[in-house]
């Protein structure tokens, strides 16, 4: 297995509309990112993932992009983004991009010139096709955010694709020139020294010629099947690393919906020439009650089936990307954890512990090193997400299901969680801003907040800077070979890590139960490299407490 600065990375999102208001409006911007840097190297992480701080009208916060080469209004200029790399730089920290090219903002100049007539020079930049009539789109395909995946412009008297909102049109990466403007586009940025590109929903920019109609689920028919892992991403991507990629010591990592482990070694083989890594979604996008809506918890033995796949079929063969949560995902504490008063803490180290042990590379969602919970919203208007409003009126305003059984899944699963301001200190909108913000802040930023765990040792602040600086001492952490332990438990996550002579036992108890376990003997005396809380582990028994956790090395 190559070794590879990427390898040993732990990368660090942000989500720059509710990291930090340096102006006073309400809205988090790049100078309040360059303001809070310290903060990160404090943490130790290596590399920044910036979500879209592209020109955009903001339909799905900036993953709708009007002007790759500008930046957002509010979020600042682009002397604000060059102080912020260049400041970060110095620091050590790298800088990688979101790269949103599965589609553009309608309000893009390629896609005002497209829809101005059937033959502008730009028409065939996007995907056009005739609708059944006026009113019928041409098949029967959903977007991901609710409604047809069609919508019908006058102007020209046809349908366009949107698989996300009908202000994200898809781009044609068939046409040639499309690919050469997004590549150009892409080598502009990293002349200019960024780190690496996070590539959006990448999965999905080839579509099959054909378009029939997909298999009805809940409202509409599902593209999955033409437009997911479709016929030319490969050689689309591998044209993009011929012509890009390779000619700068970046790193990408592919958001690839619908990958499998066989997938993965070809986005991401050791020795295919696509991209570094990819995020699977096999663990975060089960199929709920409705939809992806569900406040159902995944049974652990199903997580430690697809975690322990993914370990061992990538194993020397493709890299992970290790992840709980994002900015599309609820909470990791909330979702795999327990955010009660009592264990919230505890479980959050606890996941941490389980995530940061495996193969791959951490990525740590804005707020994750806190412990910030999922946000209890009371009323439908308490949403900002496009895609929490849509499903809302698709499935409740529709009478498809009832509110009372439908909240508690939107509530569980909104990406909205995700989005409320990082709770910086005590004060009033939690540091965050002075002004309204654009979304609330967390009630319980009084007790979470980073000013308090900087200064507590025991935090979850704290022990995430442990977990990170014990991979940069440990490469048996990085590259150590993943073997489960004890597959049917319910309640115990173990698995072993080994590197030539090294060789770590993970536990962790993901249960609210207290329970025993029998540690292997090689271990049985060896040294507690990491724990959440104390044990003793002379002996062979060890009992456990509610979401107990720790790392064991082997006795010399
Ligand atoms: C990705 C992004 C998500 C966005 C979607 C459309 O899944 O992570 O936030 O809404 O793509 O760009
Ligand atoms: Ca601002």
């Amino acid at each position: 297995m190559k070794k590879t600065w990427w390898k040993e990375a732990v990368i660090y999102q942000i989500y720059p509309r509710s990291f930090m208001d340096s102006n006073k409006d309400g809205i988090g911007d790049l100078m309040g990112i360059t303001g809070k840097l310290d903060y990160l190297k404090y943490l130790g992480i290596d590399v920044i993932w910036l979500s879209p701080v592209y020109k955009s009208p903001n339909d799905d916060n900036g993953y709708d992009i009007s002007d790759y080469q500008a930046i957002m209004d509010e979020f600042g200029t682009m002397e604000d983004f060059d102080v912020l790399l260049d400041e970060a730089h110095k620091r050590g920290i790298r800088i990688v991009m979101d790269l949103v090219v599965n589609h553009t903002s309608d309000e893009h100049k390629w896609f005002m010139e497209s829809r101005s007539s059937r033959d502008n020079a730009c028409r065939d930049y996007y995907i056009w096709r005739e609708g059944k009539d006026e009113k019928t789109p041409p098949n029967n395909w959903g977007s991901c955010f609710g409604g047809s995946a069609w919508q019908y412009d006058e102007n020209t008297d046809m349908f366009y694709l949107h698989l996300f909102s009908k202000k994200q049109p898809d781009l044609n990466w068939n046409n040639p020139a499309v690919r050469k403007n997004i590549f150009d586009m892409m080598t502009w940025w990293c002349d200019k020294g960024i780190d690496g590109f996070r590539m959006d929903v990448i999965s999905m920019i080839s579509k099959t010629a054909e378009m029939p109609d997909g298999k009805v689920t809940d409202f509409y028919g599902d593209y999955g099947p033409y437009c997911v892992n479709g016929p030319n991403v490969h050689s689309y991507l591998q044209e993009m690393n011929e012509k890009v990629l390779s000619k700068y010591d970046i790193m990408t990592v592919g958001e690839t919906p619908g990958v499998t482990t066989e997938l993965a070694k070809q986005y991401a083989g050791e020795d295919t020439k696509e991209l570094n890594m990819v995020f699977q979604f096999e663990l975060v996008d089960t199929l709920g009650k409705y939809g992806k809506w569900t406040d159902e918890k995944l049974p652990l033995t199903d997580l430690k089936k697809i975690m322990t796949r993914w370990q061992t079929e990538l194993h020397g063969e493709a890299w992970n990307s290790l992840f709980w949560d994002n900015h599309d995902q609820p909470r990791a504490v909330s979702r795999f954890g327990d955010d009660s008063q009592e264990y919230r803490e505890v479980s959050a180290k606890m996941l941490a512990t389980c995530l940061h042990m495996m193969q791959g590379t951490p990525y740590i969602y804005q707020g994750e090193e806190l412990g910030m919970t999922n946000f209890p919203f009371k009323e439908p208007e308490d949403f900002r997400d496009i895609e929490s409003i849509n499903a809302y009126s698709e499935w409740c305003k529709s009478g498809k299901v009832s509110h009372e059984k439908f909240w508690p899944c939107l509530l569980f699963r909104s990406r909205d969680n995700a989005r409320t301001p990082m709770q910086w200190d005590d004060t009033p909108q939690a540091g965050f801003t002075t002004a309204t913000p654009w979304i609330s802040v967390n009630p319980n930023y009084k007790e979470i907040n980073a000013k308090e765990e900087t200064s507590n040792p025991d935090s979850v602040f704290h022990y995430y800077k442990k977990l990170i600086a014990l991979r940069k001492q440990n490469p048996v952490i990085v590259y150590g070979k993943y073997e489960l332990l004890l597959a049917d438990s319910e309640e115990l996550y173990v698995y072993t890590r080994e590197l030539e002579d090294e060789k770590l036992l993970v536990v962790c108890n993901f249960s609210a139960h207290e329970t025993s376990f029998h540690a292997p003997d090689e271990f049985i005396g060896g040294q507690c490299m990491i724990a959440n809380m104390e044990n003793d582990y002379s002996k062979g028994c060890i009992s456990l407490k509610p979401y107990e956790a720790f790392v064991l090395t082997k006795k010399d």
